[in-house]
This record gives C-alpha cells, sequence and structure tokens, in this order.
C-alpha cells in the first residue's frame, strides 16, 4: 500500500469526523509535514480535502479521475482480482498492455484501467469507442487452473458481475446477452473481450477485457451506434461515480473467480440464466461465416450455450455473434 492509499482509507474510514494530522502521522510512521505534502498532492489531484483545527482532515469530495491509490483505498482486501491496479491516461487497448504484463511474469489480478484508449478492441475484430473519461476501460489478468473450453466461465463470471454492479448502482435491471453483453432496455451499455493464451490442455493466462459506457452522451456515440448502443448517464439521466462503479465490480468478480476456481460454477450459472435474455428465445447466431437458427434452451457446465436448432439438434456453441429473433 502506498501512502496516498493509507491516506485516503484513513480519511475514508474517519467520514465526517475526520482524522488529526497528528494521529495520520504516527499510523503511517512519517512526519506531519511529509503527510501534508501529501494531502496538498491529493487536493492538486482535484481531491476535496479540509483542513480543521477541530476534525483534523476530512475527505468532502472525490474528483472523476481513475486514481491507482484512490481505487486500491476504496477496494479494501479482495482475493485476488485488483491485488494491482495501473492507470493509463491513454494507451492503445488495456489488453494489449495486459498481455505484455502476463508475458513479463506479473501475478494474476493485476487490473489496467486507461481514462481513453485509441484502440479500443471489441469482439469480432469491432472498434470500441473509448473516449477520455466517460467510461470504464480496463483489462484484468487471471491465471486460472482451468481447461481452456472452460473459459467462457470466466465471461459469465465476468458479465455477473458486471450485472450485479450495474444494478446496486444504478438501480436499473440490465440484461444480459449471451455470452458478454449488458443491454439496458434493449440498448448495448457494457461488453466484455476474453482473450487467452493455452496450451492444448492448459490455460497459460487470460485477459479479461470490459468496457463500460458509463458518462458518455448520444453524441459521443457514432451515429452508426446510437440505435444499439447507450450508457448509464444517458439511461438514468444522471452522471455516474466511474470509481465507485470500478470498485462494485472489482468485488463482485472477486468473489465469482474465487467460486469457478473452486469448480462452483453452477450457482453463477443459475443467476446468469435468471437474468439471460437470450435463454428460450430464437435466435440467429453466425459462428464465422455459418448462420445457425433456433432456440436457446441453457447453459451448458462450462459455459457454452446449449442451441436447439430448427433441424431438432442440440447444438454446444462456445462463441459467436447471436442476434434474438422477436
Ligand atoms: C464487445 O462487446 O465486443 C467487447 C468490448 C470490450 C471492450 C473493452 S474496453 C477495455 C478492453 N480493451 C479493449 O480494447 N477492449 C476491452
Amino acid at each position: 500500500m502506498t501512502i496516498d492509499t493509507k491516506i485516503l482509507s484513513a480519511l475514508r474510514a474517519a467520514g465526517r469526523n475526520g482524522v488529526a494530522g497528528t494521529e495520520l502521522s504516527q499510523r503511517l510512521g512519517i512526519s506531519r509535514a511529509a503527510i501534508w505534502a501529501r494531502i496538498e498532492e491529493l487536493r492538486t489531484l482535484g481531491y476535496g480535502i479540509e483542513a480543521s483545527p477541530h476534525h483534523g482532515y476530512q475527505l468532502l469530495s472525490v474528483p472523476d479521475v481513475l486514481h491507482a491509490d484512490d481505487l486500491l483505498s476504496s477496494l479494501g482486501r479482495t482475493k485476488v482480482i485488483g491485488r494491482d491496479i495501473r492507470v493509463f491516461g491513454e494507451t492503445t487497448s488495456t489488453n494489449d498492455v495486459v498481455e505484455k504484463l502476463a508475458r513479463d511474469g506479473v501475478k494474476e489480478g493485476a487490473v489496467v484501467f486507461a481514462e481513453a484508449q485509441t484502440k479500443g478492441r471489441g469482439r469480432l475484430g469491432r472498434k470500441w469507442v473509448s473516449p477520455p473519461r466517460k467510461g470504464l476501460w480496463f483489462s484484468i489478468l487471471l491465471r486460472p487452473p482451468l481447461h481452456p473450453l472452460a473459459v467462457t466461465q470466466l465471461t459469465i463470471a465476468a458479465a455477473t458481475a458486471l450485472f450485479r454492479a450495474v444494478r446496486s448502482q444504478t438501480g436499473l435491471t440490465p440484461e444480459i446477452k449471451w455470452p458478454n453483453d449488458i443491454l439496458i432496455r434493449g440498448k448495448k451499455t457494457a461488453g466484455i473481450l476474453t482473450e487467452l493464451s493455452a496450451e492444448p490442455d492448459k490455460v497459460k493466462y487470460v485477459i479479461l477485457g470490459m468496457g463500460i459506457s458509463v458518462n458518455l452522451v448520444t453524441g459521443d456515440f457514432p451515429p452508426e451506434l446510437r440505435r444499439l448502443a447507450t450508457s448509464l448517464r444517458i439511461e438514468t439521466s444522471q452522471r455516474q461515480n466511474r470509481a465507485e462503479l470500478a470498485v462494485r465490480i472489482l468485488q463482485e468478480l472477486d468473489r465469482d473467480y474465487d467460486r469457478v476456481c473452486a469448480g462452483q460454477f453452477e450457482a453463477l450459472a443459475d443467476e446468469w440464466e435468471e437474468h439471460c435474455t437470450t435463454i428460450g428465445h430464437r435466435v440467429a447466431i453466425q459462428v464465422g461465416g455459418r448462420r445457425i437458427q433456433g432456440t436457446a434452451e441453457s447453459l451448458d457446465t462450462d459455459g457454452a450455450l446449449l442451441l436447439r436448432t430448427q433441424h431438432g439438434h442440440l447444438e454446444r456453441i462456445i462463441g459467436g455473434d447471436v442476434t434474438v429473433e422477436k
């Protein structure tokens, strides 16, 4: 934990009561002058910290920027996810940054956020719109003890974590579209790009890239996407706190990652199925050059979609582009 993380954690815990400079200095083992210097630095980053003789330091407001120390301080202790958080002002794609970390042998659980991506990408080679400070664009490095074919379980765990975090932050009930889209009133608000490196029967690492359109306004989306995409701000008519949402997602995912690694995917699959609008509907799925039509029946134990085709066969689909037919 850095000094800033410790200061912000102490200020958060103290709330309106505040915390005295002497107490901070004793707890952190640094001089009061050093505490003052760090507080000044946090103020220049936009943190509203008041100093008063009665209350000491009080945290009154936080800026709408992603700050690694602040995210760590709000996150608290997690088992795996978010033990290491890095924030970039701008990057090509956070999945690329995490891939480099993975090759360099960084431990699982590292999370890379970018305020903006210049080459954000979605599934099937699509571009992912990632304007500065409007969304959450981040990737997580995982090294799960899973067979490569079971990695869909992680995408499903991530979609469920996103679902819960969005619902608790906004009060809206999103829908999950198999396997990785979060929709609100039928429009896409978030997506997940899972990339992996694997040997034939063992995963080396997984990169879970998540994009959430948090505070975009309609003009931030290219015209061709406006019919299909939305943001939490558009849907709630309110700016949303990005850092708070990020922390909720990481906390939810930390719990579910643990369950997936412990072979307890079933409970998660039930929750996912409950909110998945794809199940029970007639769908058309584009898998490479092939288009398959049928009814999405359920989820297989490894996260694959079980599709009853128009010819009555049950097919297992592990990836593809789904259109729900009305
Ligand atoms: C999709 O729905 O097609 C997946 C979108 C995933 C976007 C995120 S944003 C963070 C990470 N970096 C990327 O380049 N893509 C993912």
